[in-house]
């Protein structure tokens, strides 16, 4: 009998399926791998095995018992733990005391509790001990004390892991885990997962859209597509199953450099963005410096460099999001760093930031209208909204359903969608194709290829190098808070890609 067992387990949200009928098994010290396209339900399937979401029907049996009906912090004290696709982390508390809560939280509850409520516990010795080898693992323990507020998406990645680590994991659920990690982090993520099956017996299910990853670590996978198991098997076989190609896979990488057609209108302008001398900083900490650089209109420029570079803050810099400590930039020629957001946003600059970046509570249409903003002309209205769902047709059926409850990539393509309708004049995008499968990361990028055929300029911050570099004529090379390089893409690339590897 495997550590778990998932027999016949569906879900439906209203008309949606998202599981129907799916088994898995994870036996003891074991990785499964769970892949599909984005919506397919993975996500939903980790949610009724950690106890999130109740099945509608089927079975979850752990270590030879049924847990359908135990709640989630009883399954996490069975040594059932979890990792989330989006980062959940508490604001005002520090590293340690995440890592220190998850801990307590795993434990038998004894008078603990009653202590805690009543605010007289502190940490034990015990506790601060296991917190401390858990964020060792995970290589945090020089940020212990730091708030994580502090902490990048690939630290609080980290975090996340660290967390559901902490004391005796027996089985871990890890949802797209290395999204976010630099490439050092995603080899010290493998070694410490396999590790953990290894010396611990953990068993693993991830989610992960790396692929690379996940035939180094998974011994078998699980495909899901439209809710069903459309594959399983060892690791190897099922990548090369063309039924896993056609539904998941698309081409898998990235096209060779193939510049955007644009008829080049280069009438000695000024540029679509510029940066002068720029510093930026957030309290105490220095993000960016003397940072210079030219976008010119209807180009695309890929901004590259290893996590805390800074090219975040250069994305929020120019649409307004916040202003730089000293320097100068300009949109058109026109100076903007001390202009509110939605006076750039006026000068058509639209920022795609990191995470979701969708207004969850309204559904996908009210979405992709809102992006219309002050367009009065109800035809045009009419013809943009149809240009969002014939780009992304899967959107089109999904009008009414609130955008917080769409999976994680359908969300990033609800927002790439909204901007598209109506192209803006800068389009800066940051991190588009994290947590995107394989197969919508090849439309999402001729989308992107379409917009600037229309004569849209594009910032493109992106963590598959070889994707934006199929797009840009520009690369703009970051390190530390500086440009260390800045040129033609046909003449930068190979030294970029060898400074991207070393870091
Ligand atoms: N609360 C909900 N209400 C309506 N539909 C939902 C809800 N939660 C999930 N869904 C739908 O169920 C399907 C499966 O979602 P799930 O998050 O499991 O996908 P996923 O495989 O994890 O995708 P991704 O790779 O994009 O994260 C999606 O189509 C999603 O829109
Ligand atoms: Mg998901």
């Amino acid at each position: 009998m495997a550590l778990l067992e998932v027999n016949g387990v569906s879900k439906h949200f209203g008309g949606i399926s998202a599981l129907d009928s799916v088994s898995i098994n994870v036996d003891h010290g074991e990785v499964v791998g769970l892949v599909g396209p984005n919506g397919a339900g993975k996500t939903t399937l980790l949610q009724c095995i950690s106890g999130l979401l109740p099945p509608d029907e089927g079975q979850v049996s752990f270590d030879g018992r049924r847990i359908e009906h135990l709640a989630v912090h009883d399954r996490c004290r069975l040594g059932i733990r979890r990792t989330f696709q989006k980062v959940e982390l508490f604001p005002g508390l520090s590293v340690e005391d995440h890592v220190l809560l998850a801990y307590r939280s795993s434990r038998p509850v004894g008078l603990t509790l009653v202590e805690d409520l009543l605010g007289l516990s502190g940490w034990t010795d015990d506790e601060k001990e296991a917190a401390s080898d858990a964020l060792g693992a995970v290589g945090l323990l020089d940020h212990a004390k730091s708030p994580v507020e502090s902490l990048d998406l690939g630290r609080s990645r980290l975090l996340e892991l660290a967390r559901a680590i902490v004391g005796e994991p027996r089985l871990l659920l890890l949802d797209e885990p290395s999204s976010g990690l630099r490439n050092r982090d995603v080899e010290a993520f493998a070694q410490l997962v396999s590790g953990l099956c290894r010396s611990r017996n953990v068993a693993v299910a991830i989610i992960e859209h790396d692929l690379d990853l996940v035939s180094r670590l998974a011994d078998r996978l699980v495909v899901l597509d439209f809710g069903k198991v459309i594959a399983s098997g060892e690791t190897r076989s099922v990548l090369v199953d063309p039924v896993v190609r056609e539904a998941y896979l698309g081409s898998g990488e990235a096209r060779p450099h193939r510049p955007v057609a644009v008829p080049r209108t280069d009438t000695g302008g000024p540029p679509a963005l510029s940066f002068a001398h720029v510093d930026a900083s957030y309290g105490p900490y220095r993000a960016l410096f003397d940072v210079s650089f030219n976008v010119p209109p209807g180009s695309v420029t890929a901004l590259l460099g290893p996590n805390g570079a800074g090219k975040t803050t250069i994305a929020r810099i120019a649409s307004g999001l916040i202003h730089p400590s000293s320097g100068t930039v300009s949109i058109q020629g026109a100076t903007v760093q001390s202009s509110r957001t939605w006076k750039i946003a006026r000068m058509g600059v639209t920022l795609i930031p990191e995470g979701r970046p969708v207004f969850g509570s309204l559904s996908v249409e009210e979405n992709v209208e809102l992006s219309l903003g002050s367009e009065k002309n109800r035809a045009r209205r009419r013809e943009a909204v149809e240009r969002a769902w014939e780009l992304f047709p899967r959107l089109a059926g999904r009008k009414r359903q609130l955008a917080g409850t769409l999976s994680g990539g359908e969300q990033r393509i609800l927002a790439l969608a909204r901007v598209l309708a109506t192209p803006p004049r800068l389009l800066i995008a940051d991190e588009l194709s994290l947590g995107l499968a394989p197969e919508i990361t090849d439309e999402v990028f001729e989308a992107l290829r379409a917009v600037c055929e229309r004569g849209s300029t594009l910032l493109l911050i992106e963590q598959q190098v070889e994707r934006a570099l199929g797009l840009a004529d520009q690369i703009v090379a970051l390190r530390s808070g500086r440009v260390w390089a800045v040129g033609p893409t046909s003449e930068l690339a190979d030294v970029v890609r060898a400074d991207l590897v070393a870091s």
